[in-house]
């Protein structure tokens, strides 16, 4: 499972190297979505990094709620320094296992996020996460998805191998996180792809008896 502050290494480099990398792709993927959020809604936006995300989305929708939770002290001190002026706004140093109880969230954001996980690790977080969510909630997913070109494959085992090097996470390839969410019940609602990120929106199909006694548990 993942130990908090790992990337707490990288922080300080963490977008300057993405940029070099993917100029502004990797930005512009995660905001294509954003338009989606309603008024007012409750939003979750788990692993964050330097909180740039929270800028982006406070301009589409000022007066949403969001609850920003980052494993790594260093990222979460950056997106709480980054985002000083703005309000509305939880930081929680911790991970999915630290999402407030009570009231369920609207919409969760997930950007670069889901690719954390090996496979096993993963079906249980979208499962956690799932949980957390109102009926009617959105799952905003930005990730890499299915490499198909050569330079693809090679980027993705040179960026697992950076990963693995510089911060111990324990996944050592892409993940196929569209199947997890829909093994958990997840329909895909919109995508688009730029080279292999992909950008999504899930909303839930019907619930499960078991997820309905799940969701029922955890609101007692
Ligand atoms: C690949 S970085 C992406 C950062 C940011 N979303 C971006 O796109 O710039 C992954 C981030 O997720 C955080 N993270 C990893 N596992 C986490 C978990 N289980 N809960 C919360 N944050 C996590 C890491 O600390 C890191 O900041």
């Amino acid at each position: 499972m993942m130990v908090l502050n790992q990337f707490d290494r990288i922080a300080a480099v963490y977008d300057g190297l993405a940029r070099l990398v993917f100029g502004q792709r990797l930005t512009r993927a995660q905001e294509i979505y954003l338009s989606q959020i309603l008024p007012r809604s409750r939003v979750l936006i788990l692993g964050g990094g330097t909180g740039k995300i929270i800028g982006a989305l406070k301009r589409v929708q000022p007066d949403c709620r969001v609850i920003f939770i980052e494993a790594s002290q260093a990222m979460l001190q950056r997106a709480k320094d980054r985002n000083k002026a703005l309000a509305g706004i939880e930081f929680i140093h911790g991970t999915e296992q630290s999402i407030p109880p009570g009231a369920l969230y609207d919409v969760v954001i997930t950007p670069f996020y889901l690719d954390m996980f090996p496979e096993d690790q993963l079906r249980e977080v979208i499962k956690h996460v799932g949980l957390t969510l109102d009926i009617h909630g959105k799952w905003l997913v930005t990730d890499f998805y299915s490499p198909t070109t050569i330079g693809q494959r090679w980027l993705e085992r040179i960026m697992y191998l950076f990963f693995r090097v510089t911060t111990g996470i324990s996944a050592k390839s892409l993940p196929d996180w569209k199947a997890s969410l829909r093994d958990n019940g997840w329909i895909e609602k919109n995508h688009a792809r730029d080279g292999f990120i992909e950008s999504a929106v899930f909303v839930r199909g019907q619930l499960s008896a078991a997820e309905m006694t799940r969701r029922a548990s955890r609101s007692t």
